[in-house]
């Protein structure tokens, strides 16, 4: 007979037991206050907030599973083991959003994908200069989005398992993130074109997103900031869109970045009505973010697409940089409003012009 660890051993002596029926049973009332739980649908559906009502409601400032990985409610035994010192992130006000479990639940039931539900049969021959620059555009979109999906699954293992709201969100943030990716990159190699330049000046934003020192000012620079522009600028899309194509890509990307704007927002409001104090560190890498997207300004690769695409062709760049100039102040104004709304008023100091006077470039 083979020889077995004492783990092994001890595993197949309990099976003897069961099979004589001698059972433990004792996790059937391991909870007795987490039993009884009922959860009624609603209209929509069984949603987050329907579930965690009564006892599975309370989240605490400080996550109680303390680097376990016990789901939250259940009752935890003394000798479950915290987990490697992985999940760091133990306080609510680190991580935690009002939004993050309805958002949740409308990420999970408006997912799409880029194989069918873009009608990729419309796309058609373009001008070489519109085809370029729709090209070049997303060379530099799908550049973004790969940040945009390494920046939560940065994060995201190391929050307590008690805010599993957040986690949740995350994940779909990082699959929305995923599929961007891919529609940009398919678009640029779908239409007899393909991908062009990358964008140095965009990696230094990107790398402050990633490099950020704590979970909240990377959110703040990436969910409100960063993805606060790229939303007003989809929003944009029939300027920028020539065909049915990338106006369905810019319509489905924006109802996700939509989300996670929303995400941002409610996330910064709940730490600084709690932390006050945290408000000079946020502003400060607010500094450094908005540096470096004016510079992206003086990257042809990144502003000439777009102004030959809001003008409808190198021969209109000028009506093309009229309208840039009009998304432009409405990226910065939106990012302004959505800020306050989190209790952070950047108005008086804001560190990049609030429109660009194109008349006077152009005199
Ligand atoms: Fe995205
Ligand atoms: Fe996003």
């Amino acid at each position: 007979m083979a020889q077995y660890t004492s783990d092994v051993q001890a595993g197949l002596d309990r099976m003897r037991e069961m099979a004589k029926g001698n059972f433990d049973l004792s996790w059937m009332n391991s909870n007795p206050e987490g039993w009884g739980h009922q959860a009624e649908p609603g209209p929509t559906g069984l949603r987050m907030v329907d579930i965690e009502t009564g006892h599975y409601a309370p989240v605490s400032g400080r996550g109680s599973s303390l680097g376990t990985m016990a789901p939250r409610g259940c009752f935890v035994p003394e000798d479950t083991p915290p987990c490697l010192d992985t999940y760091v992130l133990n306080e609510m006000t680190e991580v935690w959003s009002e939004n993050a479990a309805a958002l949740y639940d409308e990420a999970v039931v408006r997912q799409w994908n880029s194989v069918t539900d873009i009608p990729w049969d419309k796309l058609e021959k373009l001008p070489d200069d519109i085809e370029r620059a729709v090209c070049q555009m997303c060379t530099g979109l799908t550049e973004v989005e790969f940040v945009a999906g390494d920046m939560p699954a940065r994060w995201l293992c190391q929050i307590n398992h008690d805010f599993h709201e957040v986690k949740l969100f995350l994940a779909t943030q990082i699959m929305d993130e995923a599929r961007h990716l891919d529609v940009f990159r398919k678009r640029a190699l779908a239409n007899g074109g393909g991908l062009l330049s990358a964008s140095p000046g965009q990696e230094e934003l990107l790398a402050a997103i990633l490099t950020a020192p704590d979970y909240t000012t990377a959110s703040a620079l990436m969910h409100i900031f960063g993805e606060g522009f790229v939303l007003t600028l989809f929003r944009q899309g029939e300027f920028l869109a020539p065909t049915e194509v990338e106006k369905t890509i810019f319509r489905l990307c924006m109802q996700d970045e939509a989300r996670h704007v929303a995400y941002g927002v409610k996330h910064l409001q709940y730490l600084i009505e709690r932390l006050p104090e945290r408000e000079a560190e946020i502003h400060a890498l607010l500094d450094v973010g908005e540096q470096a997207i004016f510079k992206l300004t003086l990257e042809p690769q990144t502003s000439e697409p777009r102004a030959i695409l809001a003008g409808g062709g190198l021969a209109n760049i000028e009506l093309g940089m009229a309208r840039m100039a009009f998304i432009y102040r409405k990226q910065v104004q939106e990012y302004l409003n959505r800020l306050q709304v989190a209790g952070l008023d950047r108005s008086s100091r804001i560190t990049i012009p609030l429109e660009i006077p194109v008349d006077e470039l152009a005199a």
